[in-house]
């Protein structure tokens, strides 16, 4: 079985104080699940902190973002050389940063290789707007996106990651994408197209978790399906009540 992973993404939110009062709140609950990946990624201002405090357990630091060169001039952006030794996840081309940010599946690419290069596991997130979704381009775009952003990839590499399927229009807005339909997106549409650009093989291994609005209340329900191999969580993560049950309804709902 592939191994879950719940990922919270903390966005803009929580200082460098909150943040680490979170994690030293959190990781007695949830230590104990050893099947589960586990893994917060906070702002870049907390994440040495909380590096430091979670060193060593089982609870992982993640990025929400990094930039592929090692340096440069490029003001606000943070590289993987700044990056190492303190996380082990990166999330990568988050809708926000796709809709705000000019993150373009080019640069998804780039920033995926600087993330593999540095030893970080790569959470790449793709998925369609409403508009697409009514028009009957789910299946289309989400072919672009995994095109382009795993280009120049092989088959082993493409194993390592992780793919986020999240539904631009499932995000943050409580309209959750039906945990069948989310079953159905990843197994008929995703596995297929990472089996024809990598092989089957890799298509069986590759962790696909689904993000958009998961919260305790539905989380079961996506964790139920076969094809869901965790969750990449923004709102539901905030909360140390919540993070917590979203990993124990992981460990059910897997058997674990
Ligand atoms: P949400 O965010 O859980 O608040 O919808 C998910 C995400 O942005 O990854």
């Amino acid at each position: 079985m592939r191994r879950p992973i719940i990922a919270g993404n903390w966005k803009m939110y929580k200082t460098v104080a909150e943040s680490v009062a979170f994690v030293q709140e959190l990781l007695p609950k949830i230590e104990t699940y050893f099947a589960i990946d586990k893994v917060v990624c906070p702002n870049f201002m907390a994440i040495p902190t909380v590096s430091e405090v979670l060193k060593d357990s089982p609870l992982k630091v993640g990025a929400q973002t990094l930039h592929w060169k090692q340096e440069g001039a490029f003001t606000s952006q943070t590289s993987g050389e700044m990056l190492k030794g303190y996380i082990d996840f990166v999330i990568i081309g988050h809708s926000e940063n796709r809709a705000y940010l000019a993150e373009t599946d080019e640069t998804v690419n780039k920033k995926l290789h600087a993330a593999l290069q540095y030893g970080f596991t790569p959470i790449v997130a793709i998925g369609e707007t409403k508009d697409e979704l009514e028009a009957h381009l789910t299946t289309e775009v989400l072919h672009k996106q995994l095109q382009g952003a795993l280009a120049n990839l092989d088959a082993h590499a493409a194993s390592t990651i992780i793919l986020a399927y999240e539904p631009i229009w499932a995000i943050g807005t409580g309209l959750n994408a039906k945990p069948e339909d989310a079953n159905r997106v990843i197994g008929e549409v995703i596995r297929p197209t990472i089996a024809t650009l990598f092989g089957e093989e890799t298509a069986q291994a590759m962790r696909i978790q689904y993000g958009g609005s998961v919260n305790p209340s539905n989380m079961l329900a996506y964790m139920q399906q076969p094809e869901i191999d965790g969750a990449l969580v923004g709102g539901a993560s905030l909360k140390v009540d919540d993070f917590t049950q979203l990993i124990k309804q992981t460990a059910e709902a897997k058997g674990l």
